[in-house]
């Protein structure tokens, strides 16, 4: 067969297409794509970029911010005229000093300590979101588990009453969307009257979430509480630390990243542990921790396909030139697959010790902010599925999300059983 990595060659296919990753990921595509030596250049639009597949350059890349920019463009795959860009930018978007400024802001809340405190919340979520699943004989499980915990989590910790919680699932639902090629709301729902392209995601449920920023941080300003929005709406107070319109970009992306990632890894994690049984009687009887097993079930799922970077300056990566200006695409689930670096990769093993996984990121400034977290989800989940000897069994194919950006499932059927 041709050389399907080689652009313009017989037998060559776009790894953008969203439609590509409704049957998964491609991962074969990856596999000859990190044989291929250095970088290759990939066309995309009117242009292209570098796509970054093994794991030693997802790291290098990662770490090396200075010359791989988050903020020049920013870290999705499509170009954005300069307004939309500053319109738009977050945590996630930008470089040092500003980088560093936003992150102090919620770093804190996000530390190990920290989000142990909400060990007792996530438990309780996720004994009452199992134990109604097992009463109802199961069904949906992005429904009725996956989406709803890492939700209603983020909102405790944001201080959002939990009554809202399905309102801002559907949003971010709507996000999701926004990184595929169609979207199945009209420019003007939820009200919106801004041009999409001013818009994270181009969603008209970012102005919806915008909205909800601007009338929970008006109430936390009123009656402050112990709690993030109240937090960071002090700090829009205080003058120079957070600007209104950061301040309503870092409440969407908490959102957004706080909720479809760990839905993702929850829902794929359920997935592979069905499909495994063997695998997962080696959680139920112990011989396995739930972290061993959590961290494996991140390599698995990779719930971020990507990240981009812009080349701030000339520079050399894997032997390939990289010229200024030109993009840097780092695909997590290439490099979670990576065969110089795990021991069988395709291969579901709960006991992998050695897993030196990037479904967070590859290090370096940016590394997910919410990593203790989504663990602290996973692993609790875990035990709770444990405590009642939960044994999942797949009743149908999952919907995938048509997205190259996020590994989304957009629901599976289980029955579960107890053992
Ligand atoms: C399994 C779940 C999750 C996965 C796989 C995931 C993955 C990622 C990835 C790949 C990045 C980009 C890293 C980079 O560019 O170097 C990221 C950044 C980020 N994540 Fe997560 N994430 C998850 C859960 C969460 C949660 C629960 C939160 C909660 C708030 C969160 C908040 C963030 C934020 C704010 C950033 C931007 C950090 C920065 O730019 O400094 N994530 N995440």
């Amino acid at each position: 067969m041709a050389d399907s990595t080689a652009p313009g060659q017989p037998g060559f296919t776009t790894i953008t297409d969203p439609a590509l990753y409704l049957d998964g990921i491609p991962h074969q595509r990856f596999a000859a794509m990190r044989a291929t030596p250095g970088l290759v250049w990939h066309p995309y639009e009117d242009d292209g970029f570098w796509a970054v597949t093994r794991h030693a350059e997802v790291r290098e890349v990662s770490k090396t911010a200075q010359v791989y920019s988050s903020a020049i463009g920013h870290t999705n795959l499509w170009d954005l005229e300069a307004d939309a860009l500053e319109a738009r930018r977050s945590l996630i978007d930008t470089d040092a000093p500003d980088h560093t400024r936003l992150r102090r802001l919620v770093a804190g809340s996000f530390t190990p300590r920290n989000v142990r405190q909400w060990t007792e919340t996530v438990r309780e979520i996720s004994a009452e979101l199992l134990d109604r699943y097992l009463a109802g004989g199961g069904g949906d499980w992005v429904e009725q588990v996956a989406a709803p915990l890492p939700i209603r989590v983020i909102l405790a910790m944001l201080g959002v009453p939990g009554e809202d919680a399905d309102h801002l699932v559907e949003l971010s639902n709507y996000l999701v969307e926004g990184t595929g090629d169609r979207q199945s709301i009209p420019a003007d729902a939820f009200g919106n009257t801004t041009e999409l392209r001013l818009l994270p995601f181009n969603s008209p449920a970012s102005h919806a979430l915008f909205e909800y920023a601007e009338r929970l941080g008006g109430l936390r300003r009123d009656h402050p509480e112990d709690d993030l929005v109240s937090r960071l709406v002090a700090a829009v107070d205080d003058g120079e630390r957070l600007s209104p319109n950061e301040y309503r970009n870092l409440f969407h992306l908490l959102i957004f990243a706080g909720n479809e990632t760990t839905r993702t890894a929850l829902t794929h994690g359920a997935m592979a542990l069905a499909d495994h049984p063997e695998q997962w009687a080696r959680v139920v009887d112990g011989s396995v921790s739930v972290e061993v097993a959590g961290e494996e079930i991140l390599r698995w799922a990779t719930p971020v396909l990507h990240m981009r970077r812009t080349a701030a300056v000339d520079t050399t990566l894997a032997g390939t030139d990289i010229a200024a200006g030109q993009k840097v695409v780092m695909w997590y689930a290439s490099a979670n697959r990576d065969e110089t670096v795990f021991d069988d990769p395709g291969s579901f093993d709960v006991g992998r010790v050695d897993n030196p996984h990037v479904a967070f990121g590859g290090g370096g400034p940016h590394l997910c902010l919410g990593a203790f977290l989504a663990r602290l989800e996973i692993t609790v989940l875990l035990e709770e599925m444990v405590a009642r000897r939960m044994v999942l069994r797949r009743t149908g194919e999952p919907v995938r999300t048509r997205s190259n950006f996020v590994n989304g499932v957009l629901s599976v059927d289980f029955v579960p059983e107890v053992a």
